[in-house]
């Protein structure tokens, strides 16, 4: 079965930025203090684990797994006119095309997490769609935070004909670096088998955005 397209960069792009939505209530995320920089990447990679068993995520652990994965270390616009950047996780065009939605317990609607301002913004989809229903995945993930992975398919098709599979491979690589940076500072990560591609499209009426994957995290029960 071969449904996706081959990937081609377009010869004339017409670069737009990125999607960011709009929202009344936001807040500042932690940062993590001395976040085991001694331990051996070998050692993470070994300890790695899906881990199924969840306490709610410390605000510090959970605010530096975002860091860690989705901090600028440099940004530019590049030959075609794209803002693009650096980060820790790879990204076809360095457009960093998947944007992350959580939903901790606590809180009755989804956020989207500004890597720019290590911010949060409340977005109008309420709970009940998608993260009850990862939240019912296992036994103790009622304390999770579900984690969604939602690709802005507007501003990689500005860029690609054929994107669809760059994407798919961008949120893999995503979901990769999740999980390598919750061994590393401590928390629970299980990807879910669950997409949520459709229920995206209800986050914007102006911008194509399609759900590329769940996941659970929190702290670990030992
Ligand atoms: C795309 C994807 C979807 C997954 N979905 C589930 C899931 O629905 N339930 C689950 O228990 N684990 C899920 N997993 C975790 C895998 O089962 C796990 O990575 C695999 O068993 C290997 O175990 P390990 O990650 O602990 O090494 C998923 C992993 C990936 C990459």
């Amino acid at each position: 079965m071969r449904d996706l397209l081959e990937p081609v960069p377009k010869l004339n792009p017409t670069p737009i930025s990125r999607w960011k939505p709009e929202g009344k209530h936001s807040f500042l995320l932690q940062r993590l203090a001395g976040a085991r920089p001694e331990e051996p990447f070998l050692d993470v990679l070994h300890k790695r684990e899906c881990r199924r068993k969840f306490s709610p995520a410390s605000p510090a652990r959970f605010g530096e797994l975002l860091h860690l994965a989705h901090s600028a270390k440099s940004s530019y616009i590049n030959d075609a006119g794209f803002e693009v950047e650096q980060r820790n996780v790879i990204s076809s065009g360095a457009l960093h095309a998947i944007h992350i939605l959580f939903n901790q317990p606590s809180q009755p609607n989804w956020y989207w997490y500004d890597p720019h301002t290590h911010s949060a913004i409340e977005v109008a989809l309420p709970r009940s769609v998608l993260a009850d229903k990862a939240r019912d995945f296992f036994n103790s993930s009622t304390a999770a935070t579900v984690i969604w992975y939602v690709a802005d398919l507007d501003l990689i098709s500005a860029k690609y004909d054929n994107p669809l599979s760059l994407v798919w491979r961008d949120a893999g690589a995503v979901q990769s670096a999740h999980s390598l940076i919750s061994e590393h500072i401590g928390l629970a990560y299980c990807p879910l088998g669950i997409s949520g591609m459709a229920e995206a499209a209800l986050l914007s009426d102006e911008r194509q955005l399609q759900g590329m994957g769940l996941a659970l995290v929190g702290d670990r029960i030992i």
